[in-house]
């Protein structure tokens, strides 16, 4: 099942190179982040997070350049709640043929005690900064960190504060990945139905996965009517990540009769940029991520093979190329059967007469035993040795 395109759309705000990049050890290059900026522009990313401009003269200039070569995504950078976060931020975007400002504040009690704001003072101070940012800028999202913290009146009234400000996206961020998917969709549908003016502005999720729960907690936001995911490429992000883009994208698109919005993205490029983003940031994919892991499209055990051989779509929901993938799906180990052996010597180009496939089969297994993969270098090895046995 794949999405329509007269669907309505679920925008992909992509913080790989912001969020993503403040990822302990993660720190990219100028050179590499205008390289996954580009890639992100191509795939058909709504909106590129390109980093945090009043953080050091190398972010600024990243979003700045950034800003200046993007083709057809929205450029946003990060801001804190003051006038000259927000200044440096509009800096920096402003050479974007569509730019954005992205201004937050803390507003759980927990964060509230950090600048020792009033729930007046903040009140106030978000009003002045969003204000500010629209002053600059049509296009000001607002975010109001550890959302999923925060008391329901509070948050109610602040999200209001900021539209009438003249917040254009509202973003609500489970900045320690606390929540279940059933609170993500309650929290959206209930400032939708008290928030005066919700219906006039795009409601964002941003989740994290602390407890594993990134993607389901961004799909129920959209089920609660969220209009744009925020995510990262591999799921890159502090302590346990980010929502991962590759997870939600081919969600959304695997199972679009369950949640019907389409994305703008090109999936077939999803691997390339897996692959950039891994070798850039330096941290490498664990081998049974979902899409993007090294196993995510691989079948060894015997009844998976044969199933895969006689219908693919026995064990796979979505094809290798849908992700622009173009290995083959079955690896050879000591769970493998005799007709995976079969179909993958015939591959590298071996017809074998059944009782030569039953000789190499005995003779791959005892191998097997031996090695956690079969190359297909030692498939080769083990015909030849047939051949000089017969
Ligand atoms: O997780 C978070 O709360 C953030 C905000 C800055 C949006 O990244
Ligand atoms: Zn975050």
């Amino acid at each position: 099942m794949t999405e329509k395109t007269t669907q309505p759309r679920v925008l992909i705000f992509d913080t790989t190179l912001r969020d993503g990049e403040q990822s302990p050890g993660a720190t990219m290059s100028h050179e590499e982040k205008l390289e996954i900026a580009g890639l992100l522009d191509e795939m058909g990313v709504d909106i590129i997070e390109a980093g945090f401009p009043i953080a050091s003269e190398g972010d600024f200039a990243a979003v700045s350049e950034i800003a200046k070569r993007a083709k057809n995504s929205t450029i946003c950078g990060l801001a804190r709640a003051n006038y000259k976060d927000i200044d440096r931020c509009w800096e920096a975007v402003k050479h974007a043929k569509s730019p954005r400002i992205h201004t937050f504040i803390g507003t759980s009690p927990l964060h509230r005690a950090i600048p020792n704001l009033t729930m007046d003072e903040m009140a106030a101070r978000i009003h002045d900064t969003v204000t500010h940012a629209r002053n600059l800028c049509d296009n000001v999202q607002w975010s109001p960190m550890d959302a999923t913290r925060t008391e329901d009146d509070y948050l109610c009234r602040v999200v209001e504060i900021a539209i009438k400000a003249g917040a254009t996206t509202i973003n609500i961020p489970d900045t320690v990945g606390y929540t279940y998917p059933m609170e993500s969709a309650k929290i959206i549908r209930m400032l939708l139905e008290r928030v005066p003016g919700a219906d006039s502005i795009v409601f964002a999720t941003h989740c994290h996965n602390d407890l594993g729960m990134a993607t389901a907690n961004s799909l129920a936001a959209v089920e609660g009517g969220a209009r744009q995911i925020e995510c990262t490429i591999n799921g890159l992000g502090e302590r346990a990540g980010n929502t991962a883009l590759e997870e939600v994208v081919m969600a959304l698109r695997v199972r679009n009769d369950i949640l019907p919005y389409r994305t703008n993205i090109d999936t077939t490029k999803i691997m390339n940029l897996s692959r950039r983003v891994a070798s850039v940031s330096g941290f490498a994919v664990q081998f049974n991520k979902a899409i993007v892991g090294k196993n995510a499209f691989l079948h060894e055990s015997g009844i998976h093979q044969d199933g895969v051989l006689k219908n693919v779509e026995t064990f796979e929901i979505m094809r290798p190329e849908d992700i622009g993938l173009t290995q083959k799906n079955l690896t050879m180990g000591k769970h493998s059967g005799r007709a995976a052996l079969r179909a993958k010597l015939k591959e590298l180009g071996y017809e074998l007469a059944d009782n030569q496939l039953n000789d190499v089969f005995v003779r791959f297994k005892a191998l097997a035993d031996r090695k956690k993969e079969v190359y297909d270098d030692d498939l080769v090895a083990l015909v030849a040795d047939e051949a000089t046995m017969d």
